[in-house]
């Protein structure tokens, strides 16, 4: 298990290419078990969550190749419908092969994900989705155990805006029989990106991006070669570093349209924001002034986003509350920046963050994916030197962040775990 040393103090400063969107390429992945054949993906991010979405594919009998951030995958001799635990506790996103393997094979085995640091993280709208699609649901033994004859079209309405229960309903209704309308849908862009490629591949789904979503069933699909979106919350997490270390980054190849909400909540904080097309100019302004934030599906402020923006607050020039709205228990990380010098009281859903004008360098342990990177930027500003643990939190979710942070500037290096 590798650590990540920081020094802390350095301005970042220069240019960053973001990679591929993690939570687009995932769904995009699990498609393809929708129809036999070979699919290229491209700019797909080298991740621990992709292996981990490709063991379960090969364990399927599917064929995959994976080099140079292009994904190639044949699904023409699928032979299994598993998802075994082994996978599935490593990687909850596995999930998302149940709507497709339904929707193909007829049959699927998947190994509930059991929650994780931030919450429950429960399913129940995912299976009562499938189940008005016509699948038998049983759950037995830590296992979803689904069937169905013939998956057919219906209105679903999902008591909550689920990211991938709406990805999960809308794979398993593009094969249905007749209509589905599936109501009250997340909104995420990369829900958006999973039904382009399915359009693709030759579904009829419309209304992505609202909160009703057509899906016309189809008879047949076939295979198709994609470019995954830009990852939204890498490019967040860029921003906030320029933001905190009084720095300048011009960020490539990321779609700016995607992070409104955020853009406008760093632009309150102080920072100078220049959006191009593909790219991001942000340079840091300090004293920072300090913004409240509260955390909604999209397109609210992402809750992929409060940690780091939260670090942000932490050496701002005042006080800010930061309401975190969709996990129940996304504050993890607040114990780690309160040894490193932060002042955050939380209440409920609520943190109070006073503005400090230092933080401390501290050993401190990374407890789930985005809070790894708040332990980064809070090492980037401390005075010292930040020892984190457990970076492979961080590994499941960026690629190679902490050289990407060293060519900016950035006093950062990984090493061996100390004995
Ligand atoms: C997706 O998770 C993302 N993961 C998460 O990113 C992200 O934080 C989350 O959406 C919210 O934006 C992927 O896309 C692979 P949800 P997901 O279902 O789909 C509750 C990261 O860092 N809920 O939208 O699992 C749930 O408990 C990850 O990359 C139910 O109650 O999130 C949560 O409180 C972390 N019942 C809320 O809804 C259900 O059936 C939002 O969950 C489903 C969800």
């Amino acid at each position: 298990m590798d650590e990540i040393l920081i020094n802390g103090g350095n301005p970042l400063n220069g240019e960053v290419t973001v990679s591929g969107a993690k939570n687009a390429a995932l769904p995009i992945i699990a498609a393809t078990i929708l129809v036999g054949g070979r699919f290229t993906f491209h700019n797909v991010p080298a991740l621990k969550d992709i292996e981990s979405i490709q063991e379960v594919l090969l364990d399927m009998g599917a064929e995959v190749e994976f080099h140079d951030n292009i994904f190639s995958i044949d699904t023409g001799n699928l032979s299994h419908f598993e998802a075994p635990y082994e996978h599935v506790r490593k990687m909850r996103a596995s999930i998302l092969v149940l709507g497709p393997l339904l929707a193909r094979m007829k049959r699927a085995r998947v190994s509930l994900p059991g929650g994780c640091a931030i919450g429950a993280r429960p399913i129940e709208q995912h299976l009562n989705g499938l189940s008005r699609l016509g699948a038998e649901i049983t759950l037995a033994h830590g296992y979803v155990e689904a069937s169905a004859k013939k998956l057919r079209g219906t209105e679903i309405y999902l008591d909550l805006p689920t990211v991938t229960g709406t990805e999960n309903l809308m794979m398993a209704a593009v094969l249905a029989e007749g209509r589905t309308l599936l109501h009250n849908v997340a909104r995420e862009p990369e829900i958006t990106a999973l039904a382009d490629v399915l359009n693709l591949m030759g579904a009829d789904i419309s209304g992505v991006g609202s909160s009703t979503i057509t899906i016309n069933g189809v008879k047949e699909l076939h295979p198709v070669t994609a470019t995954i979106i830009p990852d939204r919350i890498e490019t967040g997490t860029f921003m906030v570093a320029a933001a905190i270390t009084n720095g300048e980054i011009l960020i490539h190849e990321c779609q700016p349209a995607h992070l409104k909400e955020l853009i406008l909540k760093l632009k309150k904080t102080g920072a100078d924001i220049e959006c191009r097309d593909k790219s991001i100019r942000i340079k840091g302004n300090h004293p920072i002034n300090s913004v409240d934030v509260k955390t909604m599906p999209y397109p609210g402020f992402p809750t992929d986003m409060q940690a780091q923006f939260m670090v942000l607050m932490s050496v701002a020039n005042g006080f800010s509350v930061i309401s975190e709205n969709v996990f129940e228990n996304r504050f993890i990380h607040v114990s780690e920046l309160r040894r490193m010098g932060a002042d955050i009281t939380i209440s409920g859903s609520h943190a109070m963050v006073r503005g400090v004008s230092e933080l401390s360098g501290a050993p401190v342990m990374a407890t789930d994916l985005r809070a790894s990177a708040s332990l980064i930027l809070a090492g980037m500003v401390a005075k010292g030197t930040t020892r984190i643990k457990r970076v492979y939190h961080l590994d499941r979710g960026y690629d190679a962040i902490e050289k990407k942070f060293s060519r900016l500037g950035a006093s950062i290096k990984r090493v061996p775990a100390q004995s």
